[in-house]
């Protein structure tokens, strides 16, 4: 072994000279977040990608063909699909963890500690009792799998582990407006998608009358009804199931109540009256929730919780003989966070969330996303206020839907509202995305953006309208 097979720099002082460069550049991409929309990738910057097709030096080539060709997220006016803003202080964690490259899979070292705090932090956010647990996972599809996996522990026992779900008919009940991950979490895990009741909804909200009748229907049947999924903020509409109504439900039945709140879980720190959109989320036996979204943490980054540690535990506790913990020396810190989840390797997410709120506290939080609600009822003020759009539901939290005209058939609005998204994300404008409302295809805004202002979405509006105009002629 000699020191030319080290992998480091030859000349350390350059590449501080370079990354200091790189530095300067990526903060000022992000104080000037406004000025650089999201664009398409050019052709030569797509061939470049091509391991080996790039020229000059690395720092050089990350300022000039990576950061310019973001996703569009860290725009003020980004509304599209449910996505975060980043923050500055992602900067730093970047740095500090590469520095330290930590494997959080378990052991005794500082970024197990991190994420413990931010697991802690978290179960009090959402009111669960001292001693759930949680592990950071890769977001709210990866922390469903997990849950479900200790829900279906529940009801077949320990054995499920090796014998597997052997034909047990396990039932699962969500809302009719549950995003996909719970769906594929069920296909996952075995237990198939044929096998999760869609619940109708009354007013937007899981009926749960009808989730009685349909668990009636199915143990009638000689099937196990296991689980129940309330919705904290739906994909489309931003809506909430009643909670507690659910929970009561869940407790008179033996199933386990799961929260998927991949954003709307954070609604608990927004002002009254939006916070009481949250009530009950302490009453689940898990929770999943993303940081990358209303926490406006980069990605990625999402968490499971579950009330019971030891059901958790069960799930996926298994270490062999090289993983064997002590209780001194860099084989202690247990409990290990690979008994949680499904990974053994794990980064270090928690170092993000933490210098987050290190550095900005929960309050800013809370204003942000508090701004972020009242920012969609700004949206549905602006587009009620010009008669010839046509407004969606009134938002119940952040996420505002509409068309860009009324008084046309639905197959015309659908066709202009998905053109208009198309065009203003061309133009740099602003990125609405779509979304289905009683078969017509709208404009969709979920606001997850830290940095969107009231002139944001006043502007945003007017160039739907202007963008309609060109397209259609006036209104
Ligand atoms: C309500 C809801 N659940 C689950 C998910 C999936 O989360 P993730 O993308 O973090 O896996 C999303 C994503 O938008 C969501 O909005």
């Amino acid at each position: 072994m000699t020191d030319r097979a080290s992998l480091d720099p030859d000349d350390w002082e350059r590449f501080r000279e370079q990354a200091h460069g790189l530095l300067d550049a990526a903060i000022d991409r992000m104080r000037d977040a406004a000025a650089h929309p999201w664009q398409p990738v050019p052709e030569a910057v797509r061939r470049a990608c091509a391991i080996g097709a790039g020229k000059g030096g690395l720092a050089e080539r990350l300022v000039s063909e990576v950061l310019p060709y973001h996703g569009g997220n860290p725009h003020p006016r980004f509304w599209g699909w449910v996505q975060g803003t980043g923050l500055a202080s992602d900067m730093l964690a970047a740095i500090a963890g590469a520095a330290i490259n930590a494997n959080v899979g378990g052991r005794d070292h500082g970024a197990v500690y991190l994420e413990r705090a931010v697991v802690d932090w978290t179960r009090r956010q959402m009111g669960l009792p001292e001693g759930a647990s949680g592990v950071l996972v890769s977001g709210t599809s990866q922390a469903t799998v997990i849950a479900f996996a200790a829900a279906r522990l529940r009801a077949l026992g320990a054995g499920v582990r090796r014998r597997g779900q052997a034909g047990a008919p396990l039932v699962a009940y969500a809302g009719q407006g549950v995003h996909n991950a719970t769906r594929k979490a069920v296909e996952l895990l075995g237990i198939g998608s044929d096998n999760l009741r869609l619940v109708p909804s009354r007013e937007g909200r899981m009926d749960p009358q009808a989730l009685r009748a349909q668990v009636a229907a199915d143990r009638a049947a000689g099937r196990i009804p296991f689980l129940v999924v309330a919705t904290a903020g739906s994909v489309d509409l931003g809506l909430f199931d009643d909670l507690n109504a659910v929970a009561d439900v869940a407790v008179d039945e033996g199933l386990w109540l799961h929260v998927d709140g991949a954003f709307g879980a954070w609604i608990r720190l927004a002002d009254p009256p939006w916070c009481d959109l949250g009530e009950g989320i302490e009453r689940a036996d898990s929770i999943a929730l993303d940081f990358h979204k209303w926490m406006y943490v980069g990605y990625d980054c999402g968490l499971v919780l579950i009330r019971d540690e030891s059901e958790h535990r069960a799930a996926f506790a298994a270490r062999p003989a090289y993983l064997k913990g002590a209780e001194h020396g860099l084989a202690g810190g247990e409990p290990w966070y690979c008994d949680y989840g499904i990974d053994l390797s794990r980064g270090n997410r928690a170092l993000r969330v933490w210098c987050a709120l290190e550095s900005l506290g929960r309050e800013a939080f809370a204003r942000a996303i508090t701004g972020n609600c009242r920012a969609a009822l700004r949206m549905h003020e602006e587009v009620s206020a010009r008669p010839a759009m046509a407004p969606g539901p009134r938002p119940v939290a952040n996420v505002c839907v509409f068309s860009a005209r009324g008084g046309l058939d639905g197959r015309a609005q659908s066709a202009l509202n998905a053109r208009i998204a198309r065009v203003l994300q061309e133009r740099g404008e602003a990125v609405f995305s779509t979304t289905d409302l009683d078969g017509v295809t709208v404009l969709r805004a979920a606001i997850t953006n830290h940095r969107t202002t009231e002139r944001d979405v006043v502007a945003a509006v007017a160039a739907v309208e202007a963008v309609a105009a060109e397209l259609v002629g006036p209104g």
